[in-house]
């Protein structure tokens, strides 16, 4: 069994970091949104290793990591579109699914689509791994599938017994993963929403591209991206929204000040959106932990408050709608 270990991202440590990649093997990383369990993405063997740690369905494909967009569109090919958000929004929380064109990417990273998502994130430390390594990294969410992303290298350690190295980043600036983008003729499909929202990348193409549409991808349609499923970012404990008053029961989650006689913490308490997607899986993890460590673990679930549903808010309103349904 291989020891996990929580290191300091020094430069040393990012070296050792790239050698496991290099030797096939499987490291916890930083990003700005959430941590990533990184492969090396020409590695076969070591990707499944990815797949099996994370007890993630195959046909799942996973995000390929690069340090710029010129090392994007050495393994895909690009619209004007597509070039345009790439320029505005990365390195950054957005991630654009795109015709693959390089052979080397394993085809089980990408489920065998011939479409590649591809994200250039601007955390520091991941930026240094990626340009360490000198290929592209593949890292899905470091979480068990369908469980709650990691935004700590501590809610990392779900995984240690398959990762060799954690690379500390400490708190992800954004907590909700990325934006996930997918354009077709002249449509710009939000597959997944995120921190960068409808508004801005409205507002970003708005004068270049007048006539793009932005759409959310209707749930009637096939599910091309299991960030949609119905069920996913779930915690073990029981999930109610939109609750104003929570029972002597639950752990509570609010927005704004924590009311006086409940129980649990507040995700902004000046009601501050991207303060609340920041403290979204942190608190959910916490509560959850505090539930199932109960000696009565059946009688507590956790309320969360209503959120706005305008911005940022649209994105946490849709982890907590997927978080609160069950799984079949
Ligand atoms: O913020 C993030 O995107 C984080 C960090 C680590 O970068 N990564 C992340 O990866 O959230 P993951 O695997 O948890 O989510 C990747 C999503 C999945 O819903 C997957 O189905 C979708 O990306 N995806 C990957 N390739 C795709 C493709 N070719 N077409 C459509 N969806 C794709
Ligand atoms: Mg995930």
């Amino acid at each position: 069994m291989i020891n996990s270990k929580i290191v300091n991202p020094s430069p040393e440590n990012i070296v050792t970091a790239s050698r496991i990649l290099h030797d096939g093997g499987i490291i916890v990383f930083p990003t700005e949104t959430v941590y990533g369990l990184g492969a090396d993405a020409h590695n076969d063997f070591a990707i499944q290793k990815i797949y099996n740690a994370k007890k993630r369905p195959l046909n799942n494909p996973l995000i390929v990591h690069v340090p710029s967009l010129e090392n994007a569109m050495s393994i895909s090919i690009f619209s004007e579109l597509e070039t345009f958000l790439g320029r505005t929004f990365w390195p950054g929380p957005l991630t654009l699914v795109l015709k693959k064109k390089s052979l080397l990417i394993s085809t089980i990273a990408t489920a065998g689509l011939s479409t590649i998502a591809i994200r250039v994130p601007r955390n520091s430390i991941a930026i240094s791994l990626l340009k360490e390594f000198g290929k592209p990294v593949v890292a899905p969410s470091a979480n068990k599938s369908g469980e709650i992303s990691a935004t700590l290298p501590s809610h990392a350690l779900d995984l240690a017994k398959d990762v060799e190295m954690i690379l500390d980043g400490k708190f992800c600036d954004i907590g909700l993963e990325s934006t996930i983008l997918k354009c077709e003729n002249n449509n710009i499909n939000i597959l997944r929403e995120g921190f960068i929202t409808r508004d801005v990348i409205k507002k970003a193409i708005i004068q270049k591209f007048p006539k793009i549409n932005i759409s959310f991808q209707s749930s009637s349609k096939k599910v091309i991206s299991p960030g949609q499923l119905t069920s996913h970012y779930s915690p073990k404990s029981n999930l109610r929204l939109n609750v104003l008053i929570p029972k002597k029961n639950e752990l509570y989650l609010a927005f704004g000040p924590l009311p006086l006689h409940a129980n649990g913490f507040s995700l902004s308490e000046k009601k501050h959106l991207p303060e609340a997607g920041r403290n979204l899986y942190k608190f959910l993890r916490l509560a959850d932990e505090l539930i199932l460590s109960d000696t009565q673990p059946n009688k507590r679930s956790i309320a969360v408050a209503p959120i706005p549903n305008i911005s940022l808010g649209i994105s946490i309103n849709d982890r907590l709608k997927r978080g609160a349904t069950k799984k079949k």
